[in-house]
């Protein structure tokens, strides 16, 4: 494994991060979700992400007893707020009083007193961005948050943000946790330059579209059993975007390009995220401990310039790159 700085800020976290969302508490049992937590660990994966809405809040708590007994100092535990934890009105959104009641649960549900890095899960367009940066401010004060990262927020959102830590004295944010892939590469005309000039690391997620970079979906084939595109309780619907065979075609035709690189489809996809100096970290998520190990050998690869021209010209118009996809929802969720 190897270790990047987050953004601009001291911390260090692997480069390659796992993550629990759709999996944890959800579409793998409890000892699927250990065994994978273990070979990360294995593996030299010191980062774990979550969120306090996944799974509805059992994904933190299942995350929490699988980390549970390891040395606290060399784990980094990322979670989020802003999706929905609760029915109520206030159980949503990036208000103070939902950030303080949020993060209190997320602690307790982690098993842990602080968390490294806590994120706004979006942009909450109803609630002041000045409240938000105030109470994230005020927990990293309290020591029950180390730094504070925002995800999927665009370019002139992180600016704003950042201008009221400067003129409020708060603590400014580090980190950025876009989706960002092979195919997905909206950040890279707005996000990724604003985040470099100001020392913000991209935590990126989805590295291999969410399994479809693997070359496991065949066009014009059933998706294989027990994978996310069957995955009723909803990982089929949040896949289905990239479930389209002209794009699965292209994926068939990178084989050749990864086997000639020595890696698997899923190291290839993962290694092509860390190619770009902004991202701090790839967040892999897993059902089984094959995968993990798999997805690990993206660790330190370099992939030479005209290998990735060759993904480009295979991948052409499969790829999105308008900064418009960022959004966070008009209102609350
Ligand atoms: N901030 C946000 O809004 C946001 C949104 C999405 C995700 N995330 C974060 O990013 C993490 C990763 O997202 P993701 O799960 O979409 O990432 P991903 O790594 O692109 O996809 C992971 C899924 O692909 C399949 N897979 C993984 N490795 C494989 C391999 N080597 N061979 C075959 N199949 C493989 C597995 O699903 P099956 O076995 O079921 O097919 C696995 O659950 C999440 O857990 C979460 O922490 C954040």
């Amino acid at each position: 494994m190897e270790y990047r700085h987050l953004g601009r800020s001291g911390l260090k976290i692997s480069e390659l991060a796992y993550g629990n969302w759709i999996t944890h508490g959800s579409q793998v049992e409890e000892d699927a979700a250990r065994a994978c937590v273990a070979a990360a660990l294995d593996e030299g994966i010191t980062t774990f992400d979550t969120a306090d809405a996944y799974a509805g809040t059992k994904a933190e708590e299942v995350l929490g007893r699988a980390l549970h007994g390891v040395r606290r100092e060399s784990l980094e535990i990322f979670t989020k707020v802003f999706w929905p934890t609760g029915a109520g009105q206030n159980d949503r959104g990036l208000s103070r009083k939902h950030i303080m009641e949020s993060a209190h649960a997320s602690l307790r549900r982690l098993q842990t007193d602080y968390v490294d890095l806590y994120q706004a899960h979006r942009y909450d367009h109803e609630t002041p961005l000045e409240e938000t940066m105030r109470a994230f401010d005020d927990l990293v004060r309290q020591g029950k948050v180390l730094y504070v990262g925002v995800s999927e927020w665009r370019a002139e959102e992180i600016a704003a943000a950042l201008k009221i830590a400067e003129d409020m004295g708060f603590d400014r944010i580090v980190s950025n946790q876009p989706q960002y892939n092979m195919i997905w590469r909206v950040i890279e005309s707005e996000v990724v330059p604003l985040c470099e000039k100001e020392g913000i690391g991209q935590v990126v997620f989805s590295p291999i579209g969410q399994g479809v970079l693997t070359g496991k979906y065949l066009p014009g084939a059933a998706p294989p059993a027990g994978s996310r595109a069957t995955d009723e309780s909803g990982g089929a619907t949040f896949i289905s975007r990239f479930m389209k065979d002209d794009l699965l075609t292209r994926v068939q035709e990178l084989k050749p390009v990864a086997d000639e690189a020595g890696l698997t489809l899923a190291q290839l996809a993962v290694a092509w995220t860390l190619q770009n100096p902004n991202v701090s970290a790839a967040i892999i998520g897993a059902t089984r401990p094959e995968q993990v190990r798999d997805n690990a050998g993206a660790a330190g690869v370099r992939l030479d310039p005209a290998l990735m021209r060759r993904i480009d010209d295979i991948l052409g118009p499969e790829i999105v790159s308008d900064p418009v996809h960022t959004a966070s929802p008009p209102s609350r969720p």
